[in-house]
């Protein structure tokens, strides 16, 4: 096991990586630990949380809501917890967003930290501190930021992800190298998703290398008013069609970064050869890569998106591969390419 202390603006947040799940409690002093997991890491690896209470929630994305907050709640009070209770939120995405918010809102605020099990965990979901819950088909429109102590990395956990997961997280693998490494883009050419799979090293490397990115970004702008707004690439339009077609964030956010580099195309000078290269890359992963849409809906439930100001949104566009930059677009002009770029 190794650690890299990531320093925010209020606070630093411990990465632990090549972990063993076995001396977690270690870290906690004498807090008491409340595991949360979803069903499916529970069934995988019950064997592992044996020693310290655990509350189950049902595994997916309809499932980050309020009343899995409110479920979560009832069950850390008839488990007694007070401020001294210390929340760790394994497994995916949901489970991470769902710990973190509970973890701000019980007794106004506890302490907590996470174990990703997936990639798209492992390489963004738990790390930011952003958290929260979906209202409907608007992702994440409730929730706040707050950073754990620490995110514990146990590659074992990576044994039993299914490989339409492993595919999920490679989205924002892509997404990451798209906007700040050229570098990564080209290791990501060179290698396949089965080479990931079965080279822990490899995996391991490229873990690493996307949480010193996302880190890199967080820690310079915690809240969002600059740089971090770069993260958001291929998700204002991926996070528009991704409740209404009920399909995985990655998938989604795979067509996003597609539908943002034809823009990038149009209005940014981004050369069609490096758009034809991000595509090629994001189906080598297995992603998707269009969709037949209702363009009309998805622009409605766009100009709900959080990055909406006034009349028009703040889209993310690359000038090259590794290059992104932050452009407001009217709506009006976003409407006059839409059927163009989705
Ligand atoms: N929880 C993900 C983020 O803060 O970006």
């Amino acid at each position: 096991m190794h650690k890299s202390d990531y320093t925010f603006s209020k606070k630093a947040v411990s990465c632990y990586f090549d972990a063993d799940f076995s001396n977690i409690s270690g870290l906690v002093g004498d807090a008491d630990i409340v595991i949360i997991t979803d069903v499916n890491v529970f069934f995988h690896h019950e064997e592992k949380f044996s020693t310290f209470p655990v509350i189950k929630i049902s595994s997916g994305e309809e499932f980050k809501t309020q009343a899995t907050v409110d479920y979560i709640i009832r069950e850390l009070i008839s488990l007694g917890a007070n401020r001294n209770a210390f929340l760790i939120g394994i497994g995916g995405g949901v489970v991470t967003d769902i710990t973190g918010y509970v973890a701000a809102v019980y007794m106004r605020g506890i302490k907590f930290g996470f174990a990703p099990t997936s990639i798209l965990a492992m390489v963004d979901a738990s790390i930011g501190g952003k958290n929260g819950i979906d209202v409907g088909v608007y992702k994440n429109m409730v929730g706040t930021i707050r950073q754990p102590e620490f995110i514990f990395y146990d590659y074992s956990f990576l044994q039993t992800l299914p490989v339409k997961e492993w595919v999920n997280g490679f989205a924002e693998v892509i997404k990451h190298a798209c906007i700040k490494d050229a570098l990564l883009f080209s290791i990501l050419e060179r290698y396949s998703l089965h080479d990931y799979q079965t080279d822990k090293t490899l995996v391991a490397e490229l873990i690493e290398k996307n949480v010193e990115i996302k880190c890199g970004i967080v820690t310079q702008d915690e809240f969002e008013t600059g740089d971090r707004k770069l993260l958001n690439f291929g998700h204002t339009i991926g996070h528009a069609i991704e409740n209404l077609h009920g399909m995985p964030h990655g998938h989604a956010v795979s067509i996003g970064i597609v539908a943002a580099c034809n823009l990038s195309e149009k209005i940014n000078g981004f050369h069609f050869e490096e758009a034809a290269k991000i595509v090629k890359l994001l189906a080598a992963y297995h992603l998707p890569v269009d969709i037949e849409t209702n363009h009309e809906k998805v622009f409605d439930v766009l100009k709900m998106d959080k990055k909406r100001k006034g009349e028009g949104v703040q889209f993310i566009l690359l000038k090259n591969i590794g290059d992104a930059e932050i452009k407001f677009i009217s709506l009006t002009e976003l409407e006059s390419h839409f059927k163009e770029i989705l």
